[in-house]
């Protein structure tokens, strides 16, 4: 049996659509469940529903074997995973955004940066030589510029509506985000047959 941590939320309608078009399919009733571990109909698969940023922990520590969850999770984590394939699902961007696209050379003073990815914000930045002042956030960002609490932000634009809505617009994008197979590095070897099939077949659904 291979255990796949799913990210809940943006990804999870989609992440269950291709794994259905793959074969691997929820069990009966799981439609309407509120059960976080859920077999697939045939057994060979047990799902896990967890937080986005909890998929990395589980595969890391092999309590899932895989993953279905975003570059941008990943790139956040660092965990050592491997990463077999690019599911092409939930593409959006890493950017930055500000109420106006000069804000860079504008704000007087350290940049405060509002986010839900302190490292990505930071890496950037820093590669950049740009001192910042990071605002750890856990969602709806696109507030913080227009409440004061922060010059700009670094968060996922997937439409584009919520920082229209929001008075924003992208100054810089960081990085293209889509959904990825993550892969604990000892069950692609203790399960090297299971892993290798699972990767084959998504690889064959995606091309289709
Ligand atoms: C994400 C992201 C943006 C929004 C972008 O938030 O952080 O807020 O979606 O989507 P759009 O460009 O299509 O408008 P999410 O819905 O995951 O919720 P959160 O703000 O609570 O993190």
């Amino acid at each position: 049996m291979i255990t796949i941590a799913i990210a809940k939320g943006r990804m999870q309608e989609s992440a269950l659509a291709l794994l259905g078009r793959a074969g691997i399919r929820l069990g009966d009733g799981a439609a309407n469940s509120r059960r976080l571990a859920l077999m697939d109909e045939t057994g060979r698969y047990r799902f896990l529903f967890v937080k986005p940023a909890d998929v990395p922990v589980y595969v890391e520590h092999g309590i899932a074997d895989c993953g279905v969850v975003g570059r941008d999770v990943l790139l956040e984590s660092e965990a050592d995973l491997l990463l077999p394939l690019d599911l092409e699902i939930s593409r959006c961007r890493i950017v930055v955004a500000a109420a106006d696209r000069d804000a860079m050379t504008k704000v007087q003073g350290m940049i405060r940066v509002a986010t839900k990815y302190p490292h990505i914000a930071n890496t950037h930045f820093g590669s950049r030589g740009i001192p910042v002042e990071i605002i750890q956030l856990s969602g709806s960002v696109e507030l913080a510029p227009a409440l004061g609490l922060a010059d700009m932000i670094v968060d996922l634009v997937e439409t584009g509506i919520t920082l229209r809505e929001n008075g924003l617009t992208v100054v810089e994008e960081i990085a293209e985000s889509t959904g990825r197979l993550a892969v604990n590095r000892a069950s692609y070897q203790l399960k090297s047959e299971e892993v290798t099939s699972l990767i084959k077949t998504l690889e064959a659904t995606l091309t289709q």
